[in-house]
């Protein structure tokens, strides 16, 4: 079934974007319900949004009318997800109070379906106290703020503040409904219509970026690894292998062969993808040599750093206080050893968890492990919660050439994004 948005314009300089913003959702076969708030129809009119949906936008909660025909219940309950875009400081502070004093406001406070805020304000404005304590507080609350963009603003001030760019958006709320992201969608002339007015897009029998790895065979290694101590020990970390299981989802879509060397974790094979199980560092290091060649290697495992130097075969038994008769040796380094490899796949990447100096430490680790690209994952900044586990990444794709940032996005969305740009280099 075709997946809905409904939309909601709060009033900013960025209000403009949204018109993009639709056109590209459109593109991609997504219906876009609109509702603008009093101060949005100061920036755009709600007739240029009404072309671009093509329906009727909702703006006065007492329009008895629209309240006749579509209650505001109504509005939210025939979509698939709610996007704030832009959100300004004013919305997320009333959303945050829980105030409902008009149909946008009402809206978010009735909704059962998730929302997605993409803000856009001022520098200042971003970084006061008030708006940042507001959006932590909504972010708790399950919505889903995304960090805007840095640069010059309208009001020549330079920083953070500035609305993510309408294909980035896009991509995002692609990952939460479930429709395949197309970069070439994003580009070009207003949705095409035919004489009877139906998006042609609707008609694309092929979801977009589909078979683009077709014929390419994808190693990805996932999860933690449980090095055994003795019968019922085990040392372990808190791996979830979320990430490492979207990015073999990712590839199996866009028609790879995909080898998934997956750790201990309880998470269901993404369909179309060879699932290796492991339990060892050791097991993984086979495993990865066996399922050789392949055109690309994406390590997104957190490996133990060692291991048990004796695996005892009876549980080790207490001795007093005495010291645990524990010797740990180091594991081997499977990154550091398939970049030496004869079958050396072609583009090799590997991931880094960080907390500090993120991009220092990942630039020496893409030399020392000699791979291709390192993703650093930014496990300080990531929505005030852990990543490992959680349903957000903050990342860098390190290469030699350069970098770049995707901000707190769905570990979905990011691997959607490093498919994206892997596919480009294969
Ligand atoms: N890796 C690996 N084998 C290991 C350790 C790590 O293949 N024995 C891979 C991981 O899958 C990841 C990358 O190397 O792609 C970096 O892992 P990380 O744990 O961040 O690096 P370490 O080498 O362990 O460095 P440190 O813990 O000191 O940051």
């Amino acid at each position: 079934m075709k997946k809905q948005i409904l939309l909601i314009v709060s009033g900013g300089i960025a209000a403009y974007k949204s018109l993009e913003l639709v056109r590209i959702l459109r593109r991609h076969n997504i219906a876009v319900r609109a509702v603008m708030t009093k101060s949005a129809t100061e920036f755009i009119t709600p007739l240029s949004l009404g072309v671009m949906t093509e329906d009727q936008v909702y703006g006065d909660m007492f329009d008895l009318k629209d309240e006749r025909e579509i209650g505001h219940i109504q509005l939210s309950r025939q979509a698939d997800l709610i996007v704030i875009c832009p959100a300004t400081a004013n919305l997320m502070a009333k959303m945050n109070a829980g105030i409902a004093d008009d149909l946008a406001t009402t809206i978010l406070l009735a909704t059962n379906k998730p929302v997605l805020a993409v803000p856009a304000m001022n520098v200042r404005m971003w970084n006061h106290a008030a708006t940042q304590r507001n959006i932590n507080q909504l972010r708790k609350d399950g919505i889903m703020v995304m960090t805007p963009d840095s640069g010059a603003m309208a009001c020549g001030e330079f920083g953070p503040g500035r609305l993510i760019e309408p294909p980035e958006i896009t991509r995002e709320i692609c990952a939460q409904i479930g429709v395949t992201f197309d970069t070439s969608l994003c580009h070009g002339q207003s949705p095409t219509t035919q004489s009877n007015g139906q998006d042609i897009s609707e008609n694309n029998q092929s979801p977009a970026g589909e078979n683009i790895l077709a014929g390419k065979h994808i190693l990805i290694t996932a999860g933690p690894t449980h090095e055994a101590i003795d019968p019922v020990r085990y040392i372990a970390n808190r791996s979830s292998g979320k990430q490492g299981f979207a990015i073999a989802d990712t590839a199996a879509k866009m028609g790879a062969k995909v080898s998934l060397i997956a750790g201990p974790v309880s998470l269901a094979t993404p369909a179309g993808v060879t699932r290796i199980d492991v339990q060892s560092a050791m097991d993984m290091q086979s495993a990865v040599d066996d399922a050789l060649p392949a055109d690309c290697a994406i390590m997104v495992a957190a490996v133990a750093d060692w291991r048990a130097a004796h695996n005892a075969e009876q549980k080790i038994k207490k001795d007093g206080d005495a010291l645990a008769p524990l010797q740990l040796i180091a594991n081997p380094d499977i990154l550091a050893a398939l970049a030496k490899h004869e079958k050396r796949p072609k583009l090799l990447v590997g991931f880094a968890a960080e907390t500090e100096n993120i991009l220092d430490h990942a630039r020496a680790k893409l030399s020392r492990k000699g791979c291709d690209w390192i993703i650093a994952n930014d496990v300080s900044t990531s929505n005030g919660q852990g990543v490992m586990g959680g349903d957000h990444n903050d990342v860098h794709i390190i290469t030699a050439n350069g970098e770049e940032n995707i901000k707190h996005a769905t570990k979905e969305s990011v691997a959607q994004t490093i498919m994206e740009r892997i596919a480009n280099v294969l």
